[in-house]
């Protein structure tokens, strides 16, 4: 494993206007997507089998390997839907890509779609962000112009549509079938699985879902080859991945590096912790990965070492808090979320996650009674693995793995509230006036 930076998806976003067609292509954009149509589909899932990429959207699926699940002799479209939904808390690297280089996903997509089979693929975009949204519209229309996209791109006879949806704000639509039930103009609220999308997806047909960065990533795979990307990352962690350092950290931001670098790596990277603080606990990839402590740095950030660890890889979403920081009042903030982002389709998550906002109110407030810890673990016992899609097991995630490495500091909620522990305003990174502290 090297242990440096390795920027690819990173590698033009200081470019002037990197966001442009013109810029895309003065780097060799497109390059890839020509040779791939010049070679058969089969060759080209081939290539992305071999170079062991991984879904980077949270779970780690191999995505050559979900690519091949679609059966080729349905008779209906197949479809692919990129996963551009964002809004796990502190989650923050699809947004950016897509700021910076859309024209990186458009690629992808084109690559990804002739090798599946696709002729029309949807981005399914977080509807807050709108810059996002825009820049994404305007990178599909200079493809379709560049004849990139429409009817016999470069004359192999292939045509494909890009749509570029966007959602109404729900973190349940980034649940992948959540996601195709919005898509297809209902409540966005998960599917009974199987059927799996490969085979009944969207309007019942084959569809692959794949994250922002999963498809982002096919462009350099077929450009540089599957031995180049698995020469990056650990044994079965290959290639580069985006992770977002924030919180505490002195320079927080997207830091491109091979799969099993340490946090102790990246915090180096990032200047380290804010001047006179140290590292007191973090999460490896966004609030619903259960959180490790200082002692957990030099574990490696791939699938493997995480999972040996107790918690997940993620979005790898590293947000860092220092000694200033209440346990208590972070996990609160977490479950906050998750209380209001359920989609109330199953009684354990919509009820189970009021309780627990209800109960960690209480310990923040210094008025838990002596045995509200076990009921904190008990409520999250009735969620997790009892609930119907994993929004329920991201939320008791936190607070398990929270109690389990700070009991004390939620015992200490019995008689003192969280902020005399910790006064706020220690662990703001702002000052009131949104001056950086
Ligand atoms: C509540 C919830 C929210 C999710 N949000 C996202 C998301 O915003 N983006 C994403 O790519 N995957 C998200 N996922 C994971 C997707 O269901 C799916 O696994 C992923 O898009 C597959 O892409 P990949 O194989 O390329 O990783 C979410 C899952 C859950 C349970
Ligand atoms: S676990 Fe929560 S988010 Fe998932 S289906 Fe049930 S209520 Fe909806």
């Amino acid at each position: 494993m090297t242990d440096t930076l390795t920027p690819v998806l990173s590698a033009n976003w200081a470019d002037p206007k990197a966001w442009t067609l013109g810029a895309y292509q003065r780097r060799g954009g497109y390059d890839a997507a020509a040779k791939a149509l010049k070679m058969t589909p089969a060759e080209v899932m081939g290539i992305v089998k071999d170079s062991g990429l991984r879904g980077r959207g949270g779970a780690g699926f191999p995505t050559g390997m979900k690519w091949s699940f679609v059966p080729q002799d349905n008779p209906n479209p197949k479809y692919l839907v990129v996963n551009a939904d964002e809004s796990e808390p502190g989650t923050c690297k699809d947004m950016p890509l897509l700021m910076a280089s859309p024209h990186t996903l458009v690629e992808g997509i084109l690559i990804s779609s002739y090798a599946i089979g696709v002729h029309t693929a949807f981005i399914y975009c977080r509807g807050e962000v709108l810059h996002v949204i825009r820049r994404l519209q305007q990178a599909v229309k200079e493809a379709y112009a560049g004849g990139h996209l429409g009817s016999n791109i470069y004359g192999s006879g292939f045509d494909l549509d890009i749509i570029v949806h966007a959602g109404a704000g729900a973190y349940i639509c980034g649940e992948e079938t959540a996601l195709l039930d919005s898509l297809e103009g209902r409540r966005g609220q998960p599917r009974l699985r199987p059927p799996f999308p490969a085979v009944a997806g969207l309007y019942a047909s084959p569809t692959v879902i794949n994250n922002v960065e999963s498809i982002a990533s096919v462009p350099s795979i077929l450009a540089h080859g599957a031995a180049w990307f698995g020469s990056m990352g650990s044994e079965k962690s290959k290639g580069y991945t985006l992770y977002s350092l924030s919180g505490h950290v002195k320079r927080p931001g997207q830091f491109e590096a091979p799969l099993g670098i340490t946090l102790r790596q990246l915090l180096e990277l990032s200047g380290g912790m804010r001047d006179g603080h140290e590292l007191k606990f973090w999460t490896p990839g966004g609030s619903s990965t259960p959180i490790l402590t200082a002692d957990d740095i030099d574990i490696p950030l791939d699938y493997e070492g995480m999972a040996a660890a107790g918690t997940m890889l993620g979005t790898k979403a590293l947000q860092c808090f220092d000694e200033t920081t209440s346990v208590v009042r972070t996990t609160l903030r977490w479950v906050e979320f998750y209380k209001h982002e359920s989609c109330g389709k199953c009684t354990p998550c919509r009820e189970g996650n009021w309780w627990l906002v209800q109960l960690l109110t209480k310990f923040e407030a210094g008025k838990a009674v002596e045995g509200d810890v076990d009921k904190l673990l008990d409520i999250c016992d009735n969620i997790g693995g009892k609930s119907f899609c994993a929004l329920a097991d991201g939320a008791v995630a936190c607070v398990t793995s929270a109690v389990k490495k700070f009991r004390s500091e939620f015992e200490a909620g019995y008689k003192t509230p969280a902020w005399e522990l910790f006064p706020y305003e220690r662990s703001a990174l702002f000052d009131v006036e949104g001056g950086a502290k």
